[in-house]
């Protein structure tokens, strides 16, 4: 596995590899790995002939009270991971190259990228879609994997690749989850052992939920209520019923969905979700 931290040095290695014919396959991370993004290397390993990683903090996504300072960086184990599961290229590119004093381009997507997260976290989408593009340039990949726990980031994404005409296949993967149903994700390194166990309200509301949905409950408030009320022991963020495509939110579900949660434990924010596809859907 090659390490490489300049764009010009993967763009090199990518046109390489295209003009060999090889598929690229791209799993862009700010690092700090766990077994979610090992599934998204893992799926990118086994659909591309050159599964490339990136590493990188994205400051552009953090506001200036954020974690961004205090972000997990685990680089030399997250290399490790990625090459035991068969990662040709890791890109770790420098803040100060990504980013150089006088730097002023954004990409910016309207529409799908302001409810949600985007509320929570106006600044948030412009980082992610600023450095995904460039990302994206250097890597060149073919295909992108996203984790679902991210659910209004993939459809942000797919919908800037859409709008922008970038020829890159956008696939999610399942959340993976801990045995006890807490979503993977690198900011549960926060939690303390009594907020740990607090967070799992995250993924029983959802779970609730998904019971009344399969049993038939077709209402947004209702099932609002229904995960508010489970989410007690925890600071609500927000807790929304959304169109899976457009993150409009849904008065009543008939056609597939995404039931979000942003909630604060203690001072960690945690998302998840889960999705539904009422067997009616048109
Ligand atoms: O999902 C993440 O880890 C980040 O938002 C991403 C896509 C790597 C952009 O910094």
């Amino acid at each position: 596995m090659i390490i490489l931290n300049t764009a010009q040095e993967m763009r090199d290695w990518s046109t390489r590899a295209w003009a060999k014919g090889q598929q690229i396959g791209f799993v862009p991370t700010m690092g700090a790995l766990h077994e979610g993004h090992a599934s998204l290397m893992r799926a990118a390993v086994a659909e591309n002939n050159g599964a490339v990683l990136s590493i990188f903090v994205n400051p552009a996504q953090f506001a200036p009270h954020e974690d961004f300072g205090r972000y997990p960086r685990t680089f030399d184990a997250d290399c490790a991971l990625a090459d035991d599961l068969g990662v040709a290229a890791v890109y770790a590119p420098a803040a100060e190259a990504m980013y150089p004093p006088d730097y002023s381009s954004y990409v910016e997507v309207g529409g799908v990228s302001e409810g949600l997260c985007g509320a929570s976290r106006p600044h948030f989408y412009r980082g992610v879609c600023t450095v995904v593009t460039k990302l994206f340039n250097a890597v060149k990949p073919h295909r992108a994997y996203f984790g679902q726990k991210d659910a209004q980031q993939t459809a942000v994404i797919r919908r800037m690749v859409r709008d922008l005409d970038m020829d890159i296949e956008i696939i999610e993967m399942p959340i993976v989850r801990e045995a006890d149903g807490l979503a993977m994700s690198s900011r549960n390194r926060y939690l303390s052992p009594e907020e740990r166990e607090r967070a799992l309200a995250l993924s029983r509301s959802l779970q609730i939920a998904r019971t009344a949905m399969a049993d038939g409950e077709r209402d947004a408030d209702t099932l609002i209520t229904q995960v508010r009320e489970a989410l007690e022991p925890v600071r609500v963020d927000y807790v929304a019923l959304v169109d899976t495509v457009t993150m409009e939110p849904v008065t009543t579900i008939k056609q597939p969905v995404l039931l979000a949660i942003a909630a604060y434990v203690g001072n960690t924010r945690l998302i998840d979700n889960i999705k539904f596809i009422p067997p009616d859907a048109h």
